[in-house]
C-alpha cells in the first residue's frame, strides 16, 4: 500500500507591531491553529507561519512616541505577540519578522523579478493617503473626507514612485476567478470579482518619503511600500529564494487566513505580482469576519478593546478557543460579550463536555474491580465523522465544532435513557464500551480546537490522541487505563 502525505501549508496576517493585539488578532490565528493542528492530526506534513509586520510610518511614529528606537521598539513588541501566541497553544513552525535580514533580500529579489518582467514604471503619485492604515484612497473612498477604515485624516500626497502593471492582469485574474474556488466565504469572492471586472488601475509600490522600509533596489531614493514588503512573507518564510526546501515542498500555500478587510491585497494585489514573478498561487483565501464588542467596533478611544490574555488568565486558553471558534460562522461577524462567553463556558463547557467526562470516568471508577468494559457499538454510529472531515477539509470548523458538539450531547443523552448509573453487569459493561470510547473519540477529535483539553481527557482514559484510532475498537473493548481527574471546566458565578 503507498500511503501519500500531503502538504499543508498555512499561513495568518502578520500583525503591525506598534500595537497591542487584541481579540480580534487572535481570532486568525486561533482559527489557523485549529486547522493546523485538524491537519497535523489527520497526518499532513504542516507548515505554519505566523509574523510582524515591521515597517512603515505607523511603526516609525509609534517608535517616537514611546521615545525608543525603531528597531527596539519592535523587538519589545514582537516579543509580546510571541508570548501571546505561546499562552493562546498556537502552534505555529516559523514566526516571520519583516525586520529579518533574509527576508528584507526575499522582498528586493521578488521586485527586481517585477521589474524583469517589465511589470515596474516610474511615475507621478498623487492620492489621498491615511498613515495608519498605510493606504492611498482614491476621493470616492473616502467617508466625510476620512479614512473609510478608520475614520482618521487622510492627507494629499503627491510624489515621484515606481508602479506596478497590475491593470495588465486584469484578463488573467478574471480568468483565475472564473474557474477557481478560490476565496471563501463566496460572496467575498463576488466581490473581488466585481472590483476586478470594474478595471483594475496600476499600483504604486514605492515611497520616497518612509525610510523605515527596504530599499528599493532601482533607485536610492525611494523605498517599498509595506504591503509588497509584507506579502513576500509567505515567500520569505519558506527560505525563498535562497533555500529550496521549504519552498519546493511547501509553496504554493493551501490557505491564507485573513481578515476581511485585506482581502483585496490577498486577492488581488498578491495573485498579480505572483503571476509578474511566474509563482504559483495560494489554493484558497479564507476571509474571516470582524468581531465587535457589545455590538460595537473594538477601538482604543472607545476603550472596548478586549485583551485576550486576560481572557486566558480568568478562563483559559481554551474556553477562548472554543468561544471564538463556537460564537460565529467563520467569515460572518461576531459580537463578544461578558454573558455570551460565560453562556458558553457553563452552559457548554461546563454542563455538556466536563460533564459527561466527569460522569463516564465516575461510572466506571465505580464499576467493579476488574470490570471489562466490553460491549458492541451503539453510540459511536452517532459521530458524522465523513461529514466533520468534509467541514474541515472546507475550512468550515465552526460546522466542524457542532459537529463534535452534537455527539457530546449523544453520548450524555445515552446516559440518560439507558439510565447507566443503575445497570450492572453485561449491561453496565456495554455501556461504559460506549461511552469510554465516545470519551477516548472526543479527546481525539476536540484536540486541534482545545488542545488542553483533549491532553486532559487522554490523560484520564490512559488513551492516545491518534487520528487513526478514532473508530471504535474492533475488538469490542475499551482498552485504557482509568484515572479519573478533576472537572474539566469549572463553572463561572454569574
Ligand atoms: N499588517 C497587515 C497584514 C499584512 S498580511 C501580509 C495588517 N495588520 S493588522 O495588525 O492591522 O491586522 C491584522 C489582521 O487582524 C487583519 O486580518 C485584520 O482583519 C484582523 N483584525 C483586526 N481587528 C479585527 C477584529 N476586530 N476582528 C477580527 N479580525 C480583526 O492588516
Amino acid at each position: 500500500m503507498v500511503i501519500t502525505i500531503s502538504k499543508f501549508y498555512i499561513t495568518t496576517p502578520i500583525y503591525y507591531a506598534n500595537d497591542k493585539l487584541h481579540l480580534g488578532h487572535a481570532n486568525s490565528n486561533v482559527i489557523a491553529d485549529v486547522l493546523a493542528r485538524w491537519h497535523r492530526l489527520i497526518g499532513d506534513d504542516v507548515f505554519f507561519v505566523t509574523g510582524s509586520d515591521e515597517h512603515g510610518e505607523k511603526i516609525e511614529k509609534a517608535a517616537v512616541a514611546a521615545g525608543m528606537q525603531n528597531i527596539d521598539f519592535v523587538d519589545y513588541e514582537v516579543k509580546k505577540f510571541k508570548e501571546l501566541w505561546q499562552r493562546l497553544n498556537i502552534s505555529n513552525d516559523r514566526f516571520i519578522r519583516t525586520t529579518e535580514h533574509a527576508h528584507e533580500e526575499a522582498v528586493k529579489a521578488f521586485v527586481e523579478l517585477l521589474n524583469k518582467n517589465q511589470d515596474i514604471y516610474k511615475a507621478k503619485y498623487s492620492g489621498w493617503y491615511c498613515v495608519y492604515e498605510e493606504t492611498f484612497w482614491t476621493e470616492l473612498e473616502l467617508k466625510n473626507g476620512k479614512c473609510p477604515e478608520c475614520g482618521r485624516d487622510v492627507k494629499i500626497l503627491e510624489e515621484d514612485a515606481y508602479f506596478f502593471r497590475l491593470s495588465k492582469y486584469q484578463d488573467k485574474l478574471l480568468d483565475f476567478y472564473n474557474k477557481n474556488s478560490f476565496i471563501l466565504p463566496k460572496y467575498r469572492q463576488t466581490e473581488m470579482l466585481n472590483r476586478i471586472s470594474g478595471g483594475l488601475k496600476d499600483i504604486s509600490i514605492t515611497r520616497p518619503s518612509v525610510k523605515w522600509a527596504i530599499q528599493f533596489p532601482f533607485d536610492s531614493n525611494q523605498y517599498i511600500y509595506v504591503w509588497v514588503d509584507a506579502l513576500v512573507n509567505y515567500l520569505s518564510a519558506l527560505g525563498w529564494p535562497n533555500s529550496d526546501v521549504d519552498f519546493n515542498k511547501f509553496w504554493p500555500p493551501d490557505v491564507h487566513v485573513i481578515g476581511k478587510d485585506i482581502n483585496w491585497f490577498h486577492s488581488v494585489v498578491w495573485p498579480a505580482l505572483l503571476m509578474s514573478c511566474g509563482l504559483q498561487l495560494p489554493s484558497n483565501i479564507l476571509a474571516t469576519g470582524f468581531w465587535t464588542v457589545n455590538n460595537e467596533k473594538m477601538s482604543k478611544s472607545k476603550g472596548n478593546v478586549i485583551d485576550p490574555i486576560s481572557l486566558i488568565d480568568k478562563y483559559s486558553a481554551d474556553a477562548l478557543r472554543y468561544f471564538l471558534i463556537k460564537e460565529k460562522s467563520i467569515g460572518e461577524d461576531g459580537s463578544f460579550s461578558n454573558d455570551a462567553f460565560i453562556a458558553r463556558i457553563n452552559g457548554e463547557l461546563v454542563a455538556d463536555l466536563g460533564n459527561l467526562v466527569y460522569r463516564v470516568l465516575t461510572l466506571a471508577e465505580k464499576a467493579e474491580e476488574g470490570a471489562k468494559f466490553e460491549g458492541r457499538n451503539e453510540l459511536g454510529k452517532k459521530l458524522e465523522l465523513e461529514k466533520l472531515e468534509k467541514a474541515m477539509a472546507d475550512f468550515d470548523i465552526n460546522l466542524g465544532l457542532n459537529i463534535i458538539w452534537q455527539f457530546i450531547r449523544e453520548a450524555n443523552k445515552y446516559i440518560n435513557d439507558n439510565k447507566a448509573w443503575a445497570l450492572q453487569g453485561a449491561e453496565l459493561s456495554n455501556a461504559l464500551y460506549n461511552l469510554l470510547e465516545s470519551c477516548r473519540l472526543i479527546s481525539i477529535l476536540i484536540y486541534p480546537f482545545m488542545p488542553e483539553t483533549g491532553e486532559k481527557i487522554a490523560a484520564q482514559l490512559g488513551t492516545k490522541i491518534e487520528f487513526k484510532y478514532c473508530s471504535f475498537s474492533p475488538d469490542g473493548k475499551f482498552s485504557g487505563k482509568i484515572k479519573k481527574g478533576d472537572y474539566l471546566f469549572k463553572k463561572i458565578k454569574i
